[in-house]
């Protein structure tokens, strides 16, 4: 027995070859049966002729249910009329499970029905396919730091301080103390860039977001790195450089899956570098000379990122925010000290933020002031504090929000798609 994928059946013209999957769907006509057999790399249709198989085998294709687990061995014969080019013309069926009935049948479910059935809803090739996606954005996102001399340096997920205000903070209790889910690695990787000189992090981070908008999960993966002795320009060049990678990897490798979600290529492959750079200031007078009401000093919502990113073609560097509305570690601007040397990236197409980093203050004492005016805890920060003891140097880094980015490159509008089991105010099953 010959076990083949899908996706190299190519590979077994004309050879007999055994599928492992399930029953996507069939339609019978006289003496022929149909199935659409998927094994998770692809689906083919499998020909049940009468006269090629043993009666109990042609009356089995009846009973068999939507999602009806089967091993199905056969020719592999070339077919003109398949996207795949290629059937499979049956010789014996072995049945491992009839499915019960199976609750998402292909007419239209609303999405809080799937949501609830995401344990099964992956199976549709939309869901299937982004999560392919998904693993190609996360493979390429290693690959390009991994390619530049970094070290991957896995954070914590307890920890005992807030890295992004403490609003947004997940307490637990551990043995009797409070510690929280990390909202972000930052810190440990400005500890580990002081070790390694080009760290980076890839792992889960927590925020109690109670807002219920397409673009905010409980839960959400991060990538971060963080380089010793660079600035605020190096960081914009790292994080252009490395967005402008993981596209053209994604477009190289996962053509048909773009295809599959119906995604308009060409929009990506306008995506070069340099991406344009603008100050908060700049941004800000976009938003006003497009008549939108926003006040000079406050964070950018949605719909002013929309506004902002909807002039351009490519990501762009919106940087030098005010320092009021930035995060405690945040240097400021020595040119004008009421700005904070940050960058986010905007994405195009109304996506907004992917990317939020910066250059970080490396003064001890401004430091320590920051995190009092911030009313943290300053017990909970002395380790980090010891990083601007022992040999403080410039340092910068970011962090690119994982489904934010898949949802900008496959298109999928809301990030519950891009997680394979998401995690929202409203959603802890399945
Ligand atoms: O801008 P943020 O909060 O930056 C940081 O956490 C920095 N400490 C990172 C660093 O410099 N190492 O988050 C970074 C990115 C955002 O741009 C966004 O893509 C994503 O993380 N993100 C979220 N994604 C989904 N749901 C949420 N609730 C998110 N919050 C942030
Ligand atoms: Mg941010």
């Amino acid at each position: 027995m010959q076990i083949a994928r899908i996706i190299e059946i190519s590979k077994f013209k004309d050879q007999e070859v055994t599928i492992q999957g399930w029953l996507y769907n069939k339609r019978s006509s006289g003496k022929l049966r149909f199935l659409q057999i998927r094994d998770g790399s692809g689906t083919i249709q499998a020909v049940v002729f009468k006269g090629d198989v043993s009666d109990p085998v042609f009356q089995v294709c009846d009973e068999l249910t939507q999602e009806s687990s089967v091993v199905v061995s056969g020719i592999v014969a070339a077919d003109k009329r398949s996207s795949l080019g290629f059937e499979l013309q049956v010789r014996d069926i072995q049945i491992q499970q009839i499915a019960k009935e199976y609750p998402i049948s292909p007419k239209e479910h609303g999405t809080a029905f799937l949501m609830d059935h995401r344990h099964l809803w992956l199976r549709s090739s939309k869901q299937h396919t982004i999560l392919k996606v998904r693993h190609a954005l996360i493979r390429a996102s290693r690959d390009f730091f991994d390619g530049q001399g970094f070290t991957l340096v896995d954070a914590p997920i307890f920890t005992p301080a807030a890295c992004e205000g403490t609003t947004t903070l997940f307490e637990t209790d551990y043995f009797g103390e409070k510690a929280y889910l990390t909202q972000s690695g930052q810190l440990y990787m400005e500890a580990a860039a002081m070790a390694v000189g080009k760290a980076y992090c890839f792992g889960p981070t927590f925020r109690a977001e109670k807002s219920k908008t397409r673009r905010h999960l409980t839960e959400f993966w991060m990538i971060e790195p963080e380089v010793a002795y660079m600035d605020l320009d190096g960081d914009m060049d790292l994080a252009e450089n490395f967005v402008a990678f993981i596209v053209q990897r994604v477009l190289e490798s996962c053509q048909e899956e773009l295809k599959v979600l119906e995604r308009d290529i060409t929009i990506l492959e306008k995506i070069k570098t340099p991406f344009p750079r603008i100050s908060y200031d700049e941004a800000v007078k976009i938003i006003h000379d497009k008549g939108l009401e926003f006040e000079y000093g406050n964070d950018f919502g949605a719909p002013d990122e929309t506004a902002i990113s909807e002039n351009f073609d490519t990501p762009i560097l919106v940087h030098r925010y005010p320092a009021a509305i930035k995060a405690f570690y945040m240097k400021k601007d020595p040119a004008d000290q009421t700005k904070a040397l940050c960058v986010d990236m905007l994405a195009p197409e109304g996506v907004g933020e992917i990317i939020g980093g910066g250059q970080r203050e490396d003064d001890l004492d401004v430091l320590l002031a920051g995190i009092k005016k911030h009313n943290l805890p300053v017990e909970a920060f002395n380790w980090y504090l010891d990083l601007r003891k022992y040999g403080s140097v410039p340092h910068s880094g970011f962090g690119l929000g994982i489904e934010r980015t898949v949802g900008w490159i496959t298109g999928i509008t809301h990030v519950r798609e891009t997680i394979p089991f998401p995690r929202m105010m409203q959603r802890l099953t399945p």
